[in-house]
Order: structure tokens, then sequence, then C-alpha cells
């Protein structure tokens, strides 16, 4: 039995295979429509979301199964204070694979510890997310048409922003790959990521404050969100929220090709004039994260689909 934890946690080969599967899905839905009939997803969200766990409750539904779960942990027993691992043996019994978002750090991964049904981390803190990964991956995978001879900007909040950690550890593995950190001083990319994943795979990065100085190089701007709920204090918070806002005359200083990706939700840091540009990818990418999610679930499930 498999879970997923982080993107590592797949090859590139089987990345390819599931990027594969994900087009396939797109191609063909109605293939796959009966695929999991009588199978149960469980979602167990601690934190808030709205793609997420709603794009795997549409996955799971979409394969012809069925799915069941809690969105906030007040309406679960975690707000009577059962431990994750206790509520994943019981969530074992009702279901045959859960996705499961929580504020700590690991908790996904203890939860798969004491499961007896693949667990899928959809996001822990601020550490990963590998399922946006995947939707990142396959976003740029069939819109570029490749993965690797990239130049990739990231931009906001580099250093609690789970799904920029999660990218970053997906894309050094695929050749000729250029990052562009984009972020305030106070918002690095935190230096664990800069010694353990880009130097010492010597993956060629530059880090920059200002987006306008950035834009001309890149093939993909990946701009985030500053994550407040992750701030010590509000100040702080206030302070940081605006310091991008991606508007029309900076997309003017962007190359014809580039593409703008956003896992969402989006505050202030893409202005909507930007959504008319065809270079904004980021509601397509929404789309995406049902077909990876529905690769995904198959995946998981061992369901092969001839
Ligand atoms: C992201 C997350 O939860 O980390 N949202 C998402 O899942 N699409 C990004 C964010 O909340 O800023």
């Amino acid at each position: 039995m498999r879970h997923l934890m982080s993107p590592m946690d797949f090859s590139v080969e089987e990345l390819d295979k599931l990027l594969k599967l994900a087009n396939d899905i797109e191609q063909n839905p109605g293939k796959y429509a009966h695929a999991c009939t009588g199978k149960k997803l469980a979602t167990c969200f601690y934190e808030p979301s709205t793609r997420t766990r709603l794009s795997f409750e549409a996955a799971m539904l979409n394969l012809g199964g069925s799915v069941l779960g809690f969105s906030s942990a007040d309406s679960s027993s975690a707000s009577k204070g059962e431990s994750v691992s206790d509520t994943i043996r019981v969530i074992s019994c009702y279901a045959d694979i859960c996705a499961m978002r929580h504020p700590k750090e690991g908790a996904p991964l203890v939860a798969s510890q004491k499961s007896t049904i693949p667990v899928i981390n959809a996001g822990d803190g601020g550490h990963q997310h590998p399922t946006q990964t995947l939707t990142d991956l396959l976003t740029i995978y069939s819109l570029k048409g490749k993965l690797g001879g990239l130049t990739i900007g990231l931009c906001g909040d580099l250093k609690f922003g789970r799904t920029v950690h999660s990218l970053i550890h997906a894309l050094i593995r695929y050749p000729d790959i250029r990052f562009v950190l984009i972020s305030p001083e106070e918002l690095r990319v935190p230096s664990y990521i800069r010694e353990d994943v880009l130097n010492k795979n010597q993956i060629s990065y530059k880090e920059v404050e200002r987006l306008e100085d950035a834009m001309a190089d890149l093939d993909i701007l990946y701009m985030t969100r500053v994550q407040r709920e992750r701030f010590f204090n509000e100040e702080d918070y206030v302070r940081m929220k605006d310091f991008y806002i991606l508007d029309k005359s900076k997309m003017a200083l962007a190359p014809k090709e580039m593409l703008v990706l956003h896992p969402l939700p989006r505050v202030n840091e893409i202005s909507v004039e930007v959504d008319e540009d065809p270079r904004a990818a980021y509601f397509k990418q929404a789309q995406y994260g049902v077909y990876v999610r529905m690769a995904l679930i198959l995946t998981l499930l061992e369901v092969e689909v001839c």
C-alpha cells in the first residue's frame, strides 16, 4: 500500500505515467466514469480549503465513487481532543482512501503510519502540498509540452508557502531547470531548501526582490499569496501583504509565451485585469487539479482501466 506525503514519493518515471494518465482522463472522461464504483474517498480537512477538497471530491465522483468527510477541525472529534492516529484508524474502517489536510507539519505522515488505507497529504502546515505540485506539473506539461529546460520564477511568500516548497523539490529532478526566487528578505525560501535541495543538487537559482527585474527571463511565473495564517503577528502580515501586485504594466515586461500560475486563492497579488491575458493560466490550473487527482486516486487504489 502506498501513501503520498511528498512529490518525491514518486519517481520521475512514475510521475510521467501519472501525468499521461491525467491527460488521457482529460481526453476520454467516459472511459473512467465507473472506474471506482463502490469505492469511498474520505476528505479529512483540519484547515480551510476550497480547491483541494472539492477537486478531490469531484475527482472521486467523476470516477463513479463516493465521498465522505469533514471540512474543519471544529466539526470533527479533533475538537474533543482525538489524535490523528486514532481518527485515521477509524476512517480506515469507513473509506478506501483518505486525503488529509492539517495545520501541523507531519500530521498526515503520522496518520499514514497507523492507516490501513492510502493517505494523501493534502497540505501539512508550511511544509508540503504534493497534490498541488502534481497539478502544477500537469499544467506546465500540458501547456508547455515539457518539464525541463525552463526558467521558473517563484514569487511571494516563499517562506511559508508549502506549494512552492513541494514544487521546488519536484522540479529539480528535470534537466536544465533554473529558478528565480522573488520575495522580500523576510519571506525568502527557508535555508534548508536553499542548502539541502538547491545547493546540494547544484541547481541554478538567483534571489531577487523586485518582480520587474525578473519578468523578462521567465518561462513560468508562479505567484503565491502571503500566508496570513502562518504569521506570528498581524502587523507583519499587513506590512507584507501587498508587496507584489502583478498587473498589466508588469505583464508587459514578460515574454509572449510566459505562463502565469497561482495555486489560488489569490488575494491582491494578481490584479483581476490580468485574468484576460492569454498567459494567465491559473483557472485552467484549477481544472487540471481534478484530472491529476483522478489519476492519483486510480494509481494509489491500483485500479487499471483498459
Ligand atoms: C494553497 C495551499 O493550501 O497551500 N491552496 C491550494 O491548495 N490551492 C495555496 C494557498 O493557500 O495560498
